[in-house]
């Protein structure tokens, strides 16, 4: 509970287990000369798209290209996009007795605050406190969300609801765009639990010796990223990293480990990070669409055949969790788990 960086005086130093091995620092410059794509999505689910098929060709587009791009004209209003950020803001500015309630280290619950993750044993802690929440469906987990600030849960509960529909459309598109059989996207693979991570990034003295989040590839289907006006998630693009690039309203789209292993390769999980700044603290809203524990995941078969064999396992979800835990969800190490060597 002392250990939340959001209640903490502004540091002079960075702590000592918040300093990363030289060769995981923040090291040499991003290129500067690429942004994500940027996707209108017509207004998003609850409107008819007259050219459709010129809008999944922009997705899979971005899809295959980056792994990531951002999408406006959503659907999602300006102020529920407004709210959200500010009912968590006011979250994390809380003194921390209002907060202790949620802390915990206990990394195998759902529903917690917790701060200053560490990968694997004895490995660096990372500049960032995150409350992470099961969001769906609302009136099955809305009780265990805090209720402080007052508006917290109904603004949390409009959100989700419209974020997840924004998913569901992305998906819908990448369907038909693939050919996969209608609805491939609608059953158990993307009706599991939808988590959120609220991350808060306090200012770090030194943000050349610490990481917010370390390299990692998502662990779920897709994943929709709200963050507010400071920069700090950047993405790994042909060996370089790349600044996903603040724009007002938008969500960050990219796809989660499941959907590279269903897709056979064809859209890529592609890692990210977020590093540090000395001057604002920065906070983002992740929302994660995850299969049902038991679901079971495997190449789609649409996409295979002799000449493209599968290239990955198949397995129940709740078994790749674990996996991904225990290799600390080092891309490398996941995907070498569940490559088949063709
Ligand atoms: C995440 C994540 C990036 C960010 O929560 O998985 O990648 O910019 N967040 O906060
Ligand atoms: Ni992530």
């Amino acid at each position: 509970m002392d250990t939340l960086l959001s209640n903490m005086e502004f540091h002079q130093t960075v702590p000592e287990q918040f300093v990363l091995p030289p060769e995981n620092r923040v090291a040499g410059e991003i290129n500067a000369s690429v942004s994500l794509p940027v996707i209108d999505l017509r207004g998003g689910p609850h409107c008819h798209v007259p050219d459709r098929d010129e809008l999944i060709r922009e997705v899979l587009r971005a899809g295959k290209e980056f792994g990531f791009f951002q999408v406006i004209n959503h659907g999602v209003s300006e102020q529920l996009m407004k709210d959200i950020m500010g009912v968590t803001e006011e979250f994390f500015n809380m003194p921390k007795e209002d907060k202790a309630a949620f802390y915990s280290e206990d990394a195998s619950k759902t529903n917690r605050l917790f701060s200053s993750t560490i990968y694997g044993k004895d490995g660096p802690r990372y500049w960032r406190d995150c409350l992470k929440l099961a969001c769906y469906p609302v009136p099955e987990t809305i009780n265990e969300w805090p209720n402080k600030p007052t508006k917290f849960r109904e603004v949390l509960a409009k959100f989700i609801v419209e974020a997840r529909e924004v998913s569901m459309m992305l998906l819908s598109l990448i369907c038909e765009g693939l050919g996969l059989k209608e609805g491939y996207f609608e059953g158990d693979v993307s009706s599991g639990q939808v988590l959120i991570n609220a991350n808060y990034y306090p200012p770090c003295p030194k943000p050349d010796l610490t990481l917010g989040l370390p390299p990692h590839c998502d662990r779920n289907l897709i994943t929709l990223l709200l963050q507010g006006d400071v920069s700090g998630l950047q993405i790994m693009h042909q060996g370089r990293w790349v600044g996903a690039a603040p724009i007002p309203n938008a969500f960050v789209v990219n796809f989660g480990h499941q959907l590279e292993i269903i897709t056979n390769g064809i859209l890529k999980s592609v890692e990210h990070r977020a590093v540090t700044n000395s001057g604002a603290a920065r906070m983002s809203m992740a929302v994660f669409i995850m299969p049902t524990m038991e679901s079971f995941i495997s190449p789609a078969k649409e996409l295979t055949n002799e000449e493209n064999p599968p290239l990955y396992k198949s397995f129940l979800f709740k078994d790749f969790l674990r996996i991904y835990t225990d290799l600390s969800a080092k891309r490398v190490d996941v995907m070498e788990a569940f490559k088949i060597n063709v």
